[in-house]
């Protein structure tokens, strides 16, 4: 199976130039033309850009950039964040596997990255479609000394600024922030953050903070339900990223606002945040827990809150929650 899947690469290698039709791919090989289709598709699943007509057959357009640990720390190789940096071809989830791996006492900055997560997670038990060849799935051990939990709560806001910030620069298009943790870009989501803590009342253990990309993924990757609301940097670019270097600069803002942040709190970053996002200014729906709250999104306060104002002019301060329009 995985044999013919190879045969049907080469071929479509040895004639990047131009079409080939599922007629002559099918009579070279000898596999029926439906056979041919699902091992295109199989390869798309592995990241092969191959593009499909009905007229003219199939051609290969790009073959999936590998993440190269090297590659992402060239030039940082003693930066916090890159000494310590653990690829997986493979793993459910990278905020699953970097838990285990603070379990076992790894340092902070030790950052653990995918090509592919078979169970990524999302916030509030959802999943996170993470195939492989596509996008960038990472996380970052963190190990903030002497702060109470409660005072870590604006990291996600701090995450989605310097990322989006990050982004910005990378592919020059306008990469916003929804609050609290969503990237958005021309109107879908392209990217999503999941911190999670492991700590008693007063002390933290570790925080996994896990960051997913959504970069080269093209229209028809997407699942069902995500078809009408994800997007991919490709798509929105026209033009593949190179996911090693996105790794690399996401990685090195983040380093430099997570100090930041240990220092001086999210004061520094609410300028930041408030030029990336698209939440305020709005009628939106909080949704905290089991309930929701209808109102104008009028600002973001100095510790990452979320000040709604409702109809009778009564400002609410959210900390957690989710925004909807
Ligand atoms: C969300 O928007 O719901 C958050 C998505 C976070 C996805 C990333 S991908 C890397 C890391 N590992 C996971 O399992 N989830 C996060």
């Amino acid at each position: 199976m995985k044999k013919i899947r190879n045969h049907v690469l080469s071929y479509l290698q040895n004639n990047r130039e131009g079409f080939v039709s599922g007629e002559a791919i099918s009579q070279n090989l000898g596999i029926s033309r439906a056979g041919v289709w699902k091992h295109v598709q199989s390869l798309r699943r592995q990241g092969f850009m191959i593009e499909a007509s009905s007229r003219c057959g199939y051609r290969l357009i790009a073959v999936p950039e590998k993440l190269n640990p090297d590659e992402i720390k060239k030039g940082y190789e003693n930066h916090p964040f890159f000494r310590n940096l653990i690829y997986y071809p493979a793993v459910d989830s990278t905020n699953r596997e970097a838990h285990k791996t603070a379990e076992k006492g790894a340092p902070e900055g030790t950052v653990i990255l995918a090509d592919e997560q078979t169970h990524g997670r999302g916030r509030k038990g959802r999943s996170w479609f993470s195939p492989p060849g596509r996008g960038l799935w990472l996380s970052v051990i963190l190990r903030p000394q002497g702060i109470p939990p409660e005072k870590m709560s604006p990291l996600t806001a701090v995450t989605a600024a310097a990322t989006a910030s990050g982004l910005r620069k990378l592919t020059g298009e306008n990469i916003s922030v929804k609050w609290p943790n969503d990237l958005f870009l021309n109107g879908r989501k392209t990217g999503g953050i999941l911190a999670e803590l492991k700590a008693e009342p007063e002390q933290i253990h570790h925080i996994i903070l896990g960051i997913g990309i959504n970069i080269n993924h093209a229209a028809g990757d997407f699942p069902g339900e995500l078809t009408n609301t994800a997007t991919s940097l490709q798509m929105e670019t026209g033009r593949q990223i190179n996911r090693n270097e996105t790794c690399r600069i996401i990685l090195l803002k983040l380093a430099s606002a997570y100090n930041t942040f240990l220092q001086e709190g999210f004061s520094p970053f609410r300028e930041l945040w408030k030029e990336h996002n698209i939440t305020l200014d709005r009628q939106v729906t909080v949704h905290y827990g089991e309930k929701r709250m209808n109102g104008l999104a009028l600002d973001i306060d100095h510790e990452g809150a979320l000040i709604i104002e409702d109809a009778r002019k009564e400002k609410h301060r959210f900390t957690y929650g989710e925004v909807g329009s």
